[in-house]
């Protein structure tokens, strides 16, 4: 079975990153068309994932996007269509990653006669989306032959948005077990790197955005002792400049610039989890899944979620890590001490943790899984 895959983006978020472990097993057959070129490219093309980039122009539609805006970009999408056309016809399935590829994907594959699968990587709210989005996108998704949701929060939040729930199945993400499986040796030379060898090191990795909530980590992190730092793992990836001097703002406001780094986007993921004492994870909306939680618990290091949306599937609290209710300073302190103080309580957390996600998430069990849906198209 021969799939085009569709992407919006050509900057490596979740949905990118995910999209790249479904690829890899099957790059003889398929081809991933993106709608913007970028580091995601070049990060297939080192996977030797065919790639192509089919349209040079930047799409202006955004989450909140209304009616007007989307009706606009319209006439930036019918170029793109005439593009894929052609190409989906040597497909044996049309599959879409995201939003403004299920709108490109949905026309494709009524002119190409060709099946359609959405992965919903969103949580359809109106926290997320507009009304019109959401509209767009539960009309166009009941459509496909088959929804693919990473959670069950998404499918929830799907279904309550007026979206079929016959043709909606969960699949997570799945990861390479091994990567995340990083010699102790090389987590002590991060940190003497780093600087922070003696320190109590928060790792918090996510794109730098207003509802990823970093401020909600600086502010806890003012509560705590000193020891504690924080490493800010990540970039802004869609023009949150004005969030990004925020966070710079408030740093220097609460005296904590010796405590907190900024290291921007980084590709040692595992490596930089290896060497932090805690991940948090503090997104203030629901997080549809949250690649971060699971990768942090694969490296065997404790980890505290919002609880909202995917984490609480992936977390349960106390016994393979820790939840607090998000955009709560108070208790995200509390947790941070509680692992400063019980380090070994912590650890056996952690050790749990990595054992239930690495039986839970492994990338070749989910493939499998998927492969399974697909081949019933
Ligand atoms: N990530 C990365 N480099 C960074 C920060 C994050 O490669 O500097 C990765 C991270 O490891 C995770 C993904 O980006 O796999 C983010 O996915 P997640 O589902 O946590 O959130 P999203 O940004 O997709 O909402
Ligand atoms: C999206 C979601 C994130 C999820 C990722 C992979 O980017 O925001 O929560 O983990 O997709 O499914």
């Amino acid at each position: 079975m021969k799939i085009l895959f569709l992407d919006q983006s050509g900057k490596p978020g979740g949905a990118e990153l995910c999209l790249i472990d479904i690829a890899k097993p099957i790059r003889d057959r398929c081809l991933v068309g993106l709608f913007a070129d970028g580091d995601f490219r070049r990060l297939l093309e080192q996977e030797q994932i065919p790639v192509q980039v089919l349209t040079q122009q930047a799409i202006q539609v955004r989450k909140e996007s209304g009616l007007t805006q989307g009706l606009a970009s319209l006439g930036q999408l019918l170029p793109l269509i005439r593009n894929v056309v052609p190409i989906a016809r040597n497909f044996d399935i049309i599959y879409a990653n995201t939003q403004k590829a299920l709108v490109v994907g949905a026309v494709a594959s009524f002119l190409a006669r060709r099946p359609l699968v959405y992965h919903l990587h969103d949580i359809l709210s109106p926290e997320h989306f507009s009304t019109t989005n959401r509209r767009i996108a539960v009309t166009l998704a009941n459509r496909a032959q088959l929804v693919i949701a990473n959670s069950s929060a998404s499918k929830q939040a799907f279904v309550a948005a007026g979206g079929r729930e016959d043709i909606v199945e969960i699949v997570y993400n799945g990861f390479e077990l091994n990567k995340y499986q990083i010699p102790q040796q090389e987590s002590l030379v991060i940190r003497q790197e780093l600087g922070l060898t003696d320190k109590f090191i928060i790792g918090h990795f996510s794109r730098l955005s207003p509802w990823k909530g970093q401020h909600i980590l600086i502010a806890a992190l003012a509560k705590v002792p000193e020891q504690a730092c924080l490493i800010l793992v990540g970039d802004a990836l869609f023009g949150e400049q004005k969030y990004v001097q925020q966070l710079h703002t408030q740093v220097q406001e609460l005296g904590l610039e010796t405590r907190v780094k900024f290291l921007g986007f980084r590709h040692n993921i595992p490596q930089l989890m290896s060497a932090c004492d805690l991940i948090a994870h503090t997104s203030t909306a629901a997080e549809p899944f949250g690649r971060v939680i699971v990768e942090a618990m694969l490296c065997g290091k404790p980890v505290v979620a919002a609880k909202a949306g995917g984490a609480m599937e992936l977390v349960e609290s106390g016994v393979n890590g820790f939840l607090t209710t998000p955009g709560n300073v108070e208790e995200l302190a509390e947790v941070i001490n509680l692992c400063i103080h019980q380090p070994e309580k912590t650890a056996m957390i952690a050790e749990h943790a990595r054992y239930t996600a690495s039986q839970r998430f492994d990338v070749a069990v989910i493939n499998q899984q998927l492969a399974r849906f697909l081949d019933k198209i």
